[in-house]
């Protein structure tokens, strides 16, 4: 069984682990956009607004899934994305190939062990992520790790809301909605200060707007 009780994750109710989050996204993939897509779509576009892309920047997008923000990005930009799953990876080549989306490379890697160097990339994004992990610090830590001084992370996810009815209700359903794909109830200030991230800016997006856009500029 994949869940437990909190030990190593009190961010959240709900702790998972690789294996289970893989098995859950090999699930998920054929179907991914058509539940995923259009309803998360308009976060999608003010985080890539929000990143401040200048031409030649080096952008890297953790937990590229199906490649739906591929198409988001400039031309004049590289970007390189990773992902966890294969099955998920697999949709996002589908899609870098049909859109001829040449300045995309994909690679698979797990987000909390980046394979890349310190101070790698002008921007780094986690798109839809963090609620995922089963470490969302170790990933945040190794985002900030992998970005230069002066660069941008980018962090848009759901949150535990601030609403003591409403975050009550989050943590009772974290258990279930893990099985597909993610938990409701991540604590936003937790994360932040064990993540020892200190945010330029939060706002909220999407419809409802129930999702944080975090953005974090590297000292
Ligand atoms: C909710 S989807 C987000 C996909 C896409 N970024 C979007 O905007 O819809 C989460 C993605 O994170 C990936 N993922 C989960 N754990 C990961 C990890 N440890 N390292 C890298 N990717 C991971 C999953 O395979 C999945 O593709």
């Amino acid at each position: 069984m994949a869940l437990s009780v909190p030990q190593h994750d009190p961010l959240s109710v709900a702790a998972v682990g690789n294996a289970f989050v893989d098995r859950v996204y090999a699930k998920l993939s054929p179907v991914y956009d058509l539940v995923f897509g259009a309803a998360l779509q308009a976060g999608r576009v003010a985080a890539v607004a929000r990143m401040n892309i200048q031409p030649g920047d080096h952008v890297l997008e953790v937990g590229v899934g199906t490649g739906i923000n591929t198409s988001l990005y400039p031309r004049d930009c590289r970007v390189s994305a990773v992902d966890l799953s294969a099955p998920m990876l697999e949709k996002a080549r589908e899609r870098v190939e049909r859109e001829g989306l040449t300045h995309v490379r994909l690679f698979e890697m797990d987000a909390a062990h980046l394979t890349f160097r310190d101070d790698s990339f002008d921007c780094v994004y986690a798109p839809y992520l963090m609620s995922v992990v089963p470490d969302p610090v170790k990933v945040a830590r190794e985002m900030y790790r992998v970005c230069r001084p002066a660069g941008r992370l980018v962090i848009l996810n759901h949150f535990r809301s601030p609403n003591p009815i409403l975050s009550c209700i989050e943590q009772a359903l974290s258990p279930f909605t893990v099985h597909v794909g993610f938990k409701a109830d991540l604590d936003l200030p937790g994360f932040l200060e064990k993540s020892g991230l200190r945010p330029a800016g939060v706002e909220r997006v999407n419809y409802p707007p129930i999702w944080s856009l975090v953005t974090v500029v590297k000292r």
